[in-house]
């Protein structure tokens, strides 16, 4: 059975489409009218499909294909998300989507059927952006309970709760998030690798081996505002000052823990924000990553000593606030000989390799066997309007994911 990726392509196309502006990529923060817009689009080609679709308490949408020859089986189940950073790209996420998607299409041209139920998820808030990072995998694998996640806000103080019911997803019977222990029987996902690794190494396919750990952490240090012009340079209680040595913090941090470890300052919010206005509150945002959870506890540790001695030198008061954490996570050692059986089958280059980006699988991890697979990004770009990938090996991936659920679909 082989998959065109044609269609794939098309639909690559048509879902960078929502939420697109010039020169700056799409935006599709999750539970935004661009996300609402996307959601219609992917349970539309879903049905289209011949799926029974369902969105469940956290706005997780599960495609299910009906046709198996043993329904109580586990459900092997693949997808990925479709919201995304600002400017961001046409793949990160979508790709596992829209290639699961083709998957399903193609086991219908074929008439094929498989052992075990399939199921393609769309997880809600993936990139946590608008809301903390991954809330519908860590509800649906039951790291995190439904009420905590209804609670979560965004920066407007919009609930999780809220922003699902302004899209009309809180309506009628809901269906559970939470997955039953023994349901899934496994879970992949395909994603583009996000770094610079295969296209360096002139290879076609990742086996994941495991995924990174990390901390989302908000720093907000109290100032006093004041006017840029008269205010004399030693009579100012100035917290972007704190920030800016707060970042070289951060990055020498992230240089110097561990081979594996980064650190990054992606968000500063100044307040009021203006040229000629000393800033008196700013709001720093911290990502730092290792592939040891022990390490990143270290590294939170030295960031922690290293803000507190930045403000008391500079007399800032501050609070500190963790937004988000996600264990490291080993990928199953079964899902992964099964990847690279398929990408052997397909006669392509693989290495089995780590991934430096957070997924919904890390989470999955917890009630299921997970794999991943990665295929080349350009120039390693992610994150950004110029992320991209050959369609070739967007086609190879598909057909790796393909005949790696016909694998574990005979086991
Ligand atoms: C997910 O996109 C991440 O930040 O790793
Ligand atoms: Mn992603
Ligand atoms: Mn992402």
């Amino acid at each position: 059975m082989h998959l065109s990726g044609d269609r794939l392509l098309d639909d690559l196309v048509k879902l960078g489409e929502i939420g697109a502006r010039e020169e700056s990529g799409r935006t599709r923060l999750v539970l935004t009218p661009e996300d609402f817009e996307a959601r219609r689009f992917l349970i539309t080609r879903m049905k289209e499909a011949r799926m029974q679709v369902r969105v469940d308490q956290v706005g997780n949408i599960i495609g299910r294909r009906g046709n198996s020859t043993k329904d109580d089986l586990p459900v092997l189940a693949f997808g990925s998300h479709i919201d995304t950073v600002p400017s961001a790209g046409t793949l990160d996420g979508c790709y596992g989507v829209l290639a699961g998607l083709e998957v399903i299409r193609t086991l219908n041209d074929e008439r094929a059927e498989t052992r075990h139920p399939l199921e393609l998820i769309s997880f809600s808030n993936e990139e946590g952006v608008r809301f903390p990072m991954m809330i519908g995998s860590k509800v649906a694998s039951g790291i995190m309970d439904l009420e905590t996640a209804y609670e979560l806000r965004d920066n407007a103080g919009i609930t999780y709760r809220q922003a699902l019911e302004a899209g009309g997803l809180l309506e009628g019977a809901l269906v559970a998030a939470r997955r039953t222990p023994g349901e899934i029987g496994a879970w992949l996902e395909l994603h583009i690798e996000q770094g610079p690794i295969l296209e360096s190494e002139r290879l076609k396919i990742g086996v994941v081996e495991s995924i990174v750990g990390l901390v989302h952490m908000l720093v907000t240090i109290q100032g006093r505002a004041g006017h840029a012009g008269t205010t004399p340079m030693n009579a100012r209680r100035d917290p972007m000052l704190a920030a800016a040595q707060i970042i070289l913090e951060v990055n020498k941090i992230g240089r110097e823990l561990s081979r594996s470890s980064v650190g990054t300052v992606g968000l500063l919010n100044v307040q009021p924000g203006a040229m000629n206005v000393i800033p008196g509150k700013v709001e720093v945002g911290i990502d730092l990553r290792d592939t040891s959870g022990e390490r990143i506890d270290q590294g939170m540790q030295k960031v922690r000593s290293a803000i507190d001695a930045v403000c008391k030198k500079l007399g800032l008061e501050y609070t500190t606030r963790e937004r988000a954490r996600l264990a490291p996570q080993p990928m199953s050692r079964k899902v992964m000989g099964s990847i690279e059986l398929a990408a052997r089958r397909l006669g392509a280059s693989y290495k089995v390799m780590p991934s430096g980006a957070g997924h919904d699988t890390q989470n999955m991890a917890r009630i299921c066997e997970t794999g991943m697979i990665f295929v080349p990004s350009k120039g390693g770009v992610s994150h950004a309007p110029d992320e991209w990938t050959d369609p070739t090996d967007l086609a190879l991936g598909a057909n790796v994911l393909l005949e790696t659920l016909l694998e574990l679909d005979r086991t």
